[in-house]
């Protein structure tokens, strides 16, 4: 059967208590912990690089989905990979050679993603969709937690699921960016897999209870 995920990001953390930010999540019922690294140059962000992803690896007992937000993200496939990322995700729009960082991620052992902004469609992805393992559709534009979801994403999640099953492809639809209880019922609908929170999991009153609630209405839509 193929589980729908639950990924909370660390982005929205209290990094003052990581550590206990991130056992939290290693109690609840979420299956990955989503990882922000920013560069400041294809995001206007900074958050941090592969030395804190490694520490956060030596937390974590699930693994760890790392979204790169980053110009060149070939460059540092090899050291995400030995930080322990065990998801690897680009953007399109920060790869002139798609394919070929693909292939990189896959030869390090680690599932590949590729994230799409918002303004990119879903049919850049159409000659490598039987290649990658994730597809993370921004419903954002990148850089910052907390931001209003963009509706047109749900379009996007039909577009790409349509897309998906008629390769008889594997890749899993992420969505990232705006995601909570208000809306995640209605983006499994559309075929969304996995679902990023990161404000509506650690901004809640009970975080390991909104996790379970995610986790509650995706297993609805298990198949
Ligand atoms: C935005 C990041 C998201 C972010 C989501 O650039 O890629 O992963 O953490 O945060 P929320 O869920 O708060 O919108
Ligand atoms: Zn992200």
């Amino acid at each position: 059967m193929r589980q729908h995920l639950i990924a909370p990001s660390l982005l929205a953390a209290d990094f003052t208590r990581l550590a206990e930010e991130m056992q939290m999540v290693n109690r609840s019922e979420a299956d990955w912990f989503h990882v922000d690294v920013m560069d400041g140059r294809f995001v206007p962000n900074i958050t941090f690089g592969m030395f804190i992803v490694e520490a956060m690896h030596r937390l974590a007992e699930k693994p760890l989905d790392v979204h790169l937000m980053i110009v060149e993200p070939e460059k540092y496939i090899q050291e995400f990979r030995k930080a322990g990322a065990a998801v690897i995700t680009v953007h399109a729009e920060a790869c002139t050679h798609l394919h070929r960082t693909i292939g990189q991620i896959r030869e390090t052992g680690a599932m590949a993603g590729v994230a799409l902004n918002p303004h990119t469609p879903v049919s850049v992805l159409e000659n490598v969709i039987e290649d990658i393992d994730l597809v993370c559709l921004m419903s954002v534009n990148p850089g910052f937690g907390g931001q209003k979801f963009i509706h047109q994403t749900l379009q996007k999640t039909r577009q790409l699921r349509e897309m998906i099953d008629t390769a008889n492809a594997k890749a899993r639809i992420e969505i990232d960016g705006g995601v909570g209880l208000h809306n995640a019922e209605v983006l499994l609908q559309a075929g969304a897999d996995v679902l990023v929170a990161g404000n509506s999991v650690f901004g809640a009153q009970d975080p390991v209870a909104t996790i379970a609630a995610l986790k509650a209405f995706s297993a609805v839509f298990d198949r």
